[in-house]
């Protein structure tokens, strides 16, 4: 197949995506197919015509996760030209001319279901699911009144739409902006002035925040691919909380899979999972974040439409527990996306 692997963009994932796509790229090269690596927003340059033949290293270039966030207005002012649009030259024709189209994004650029409605009105194939159940994942306050409408479990919350409505809340509390992901923009607050700050730095990015009950417990995520759920990881940051430096630097959150928990603790999370899967319209595969209470209560914090695709991110480690490689998985979330246009 001819198949591009799309990734970058300019949400504060960029990095994540850019990681995800060049091993993504790998696999799907080693497998066989005519694949090429492209930045939406930065585009490519050269030929179009003879972009799938030209035997170059479309991956040479990709760095790995720094630490922290990219500076997404400095990369902006890079681009020549001056447009504004998130597509970079030829991304849609080069998508046009694909079989389909490895969505390897994260975050708003491309997790919120506007580039799966472009590609939609060009009639361009794509992995994952579709734009409405994209954008209703997305917008943490929109997917939590879905949870909470179907009966799932999920932290109690207040929503902010402006900086100065900062109402009292018990503390410690969690402030996370709606649209955002890696742990960007979220923010454990055990003071009155830490979640003061908060707020203030949450709004900075956009101005929808979510101030979320902070659930004391353990951390598992779960993916589930057609509407089953694959062995459940359970995530364990050795300092704080799963923060963008815990979630990428190799090493500082131990992370087991299949979970070590009891079957029945197993059944409960998978039965959220699928709950979440269908609650919000997932067509194709999801990753659902969730917290466990002392109590055992399962609290749902998101599902995430297009989770981080590394070898080492949680997906592939959950397939991996089932005994699919990476490629393997590639193919198989390939596979699956196609009968999203069979019906
Ligand atoms: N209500 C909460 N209680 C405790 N920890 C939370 C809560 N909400 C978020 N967290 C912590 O913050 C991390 C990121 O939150 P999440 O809602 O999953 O947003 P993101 O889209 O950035 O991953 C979680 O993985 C968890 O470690
Ligand atoms: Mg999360």
């Amino acid at each position: 197949m001819k198949i591009v692997v799309l990734a970058g963009g300019l949400s504060t994932e960029r990095d994540v995506s850019l990681s995800s796509g060049c091993q993504i790229y790998k696999a799907l090269k080693s497998n066989g197919h005519s694949v090429i690596l492209l930045d939406i927003f930065m585009g490519f340059e050269g030929d179009a015509a003879t972009a799938f033949e030209s035997g170059r290293d479309w991956a040479a270039e990709i760095a790995p996760v720094k630490e922290t966030a990219p500076d997404i207005e400095k990369l902006k002012a890079s681009r020549k030209g001056g447009s504004k649009a998130l597509f970079g030259p030829n991304v849609l024709e080069l998508c046009g001319a694909a079989d389909i189209v490895f969505m390897a994004l994260h975050g708003d650029s491309g997790e919120n279901g506007k580039v799966q409605a472009a590609f939609d009105l060009f009639g361009i194939k794509y992995t994952g699911t579709d734009s409405l159940s994209s954008a209703l994942a997305m917008d943490k306050s929109i997917a939590k009144q879905l949870f909470i409408a179907a009966g799932i479990n999920t932290p109690k919350s207040v929503l902010l739409t402006s900086k100065s409505d900062v109402p009292p809340v018990k503390l410690p509390c969690v402030v996370k902006v709606c649209n955002g992901g890696s742990s960007v923009g979220v923010y454990i607050a055990k003071t009155e002035a830490e979640y003061k700050e908060a707020v203030e730095k949450a709004f900075s990015y956009e101005n929808k925040v979510l101030v979320e009950e902070f659930v004391k417990g353990r951390e598992f995520t779960d993916g589930v691919i057609e509407g089953v759920a694959l062995p459940i990881v359970q995530i364990e940051p050795k300092e704080g909380f799963y923060d963008y430096k815990n979630k990428y630097q190799a090493g500082s959150t131990i992370e087991t899979c299949p979970a070590k928990i009891t079957k029945q603790l197993e059944e409960k999370i998978k039965a959220a999972a699928v709950k979440v899967f269908h609650t919000l319209g997932i067509k194709t595969y999801a990753r659902i974040d969730f917290i466990v209470d002392a109590n055992e209560d399962v609290f749902c914090l998101e599902a995430n439409t297009l989770p981080g695709m590394t070898p080492t991110s949680l997906v592939p480690q959950e397939a991996a527990a089932i005994g699919k490689s990476f490629a393997e998985l590639c193919e198989w979330i390939i596979e699956v996306s196609l009968k999203k246009y069979k019906a």
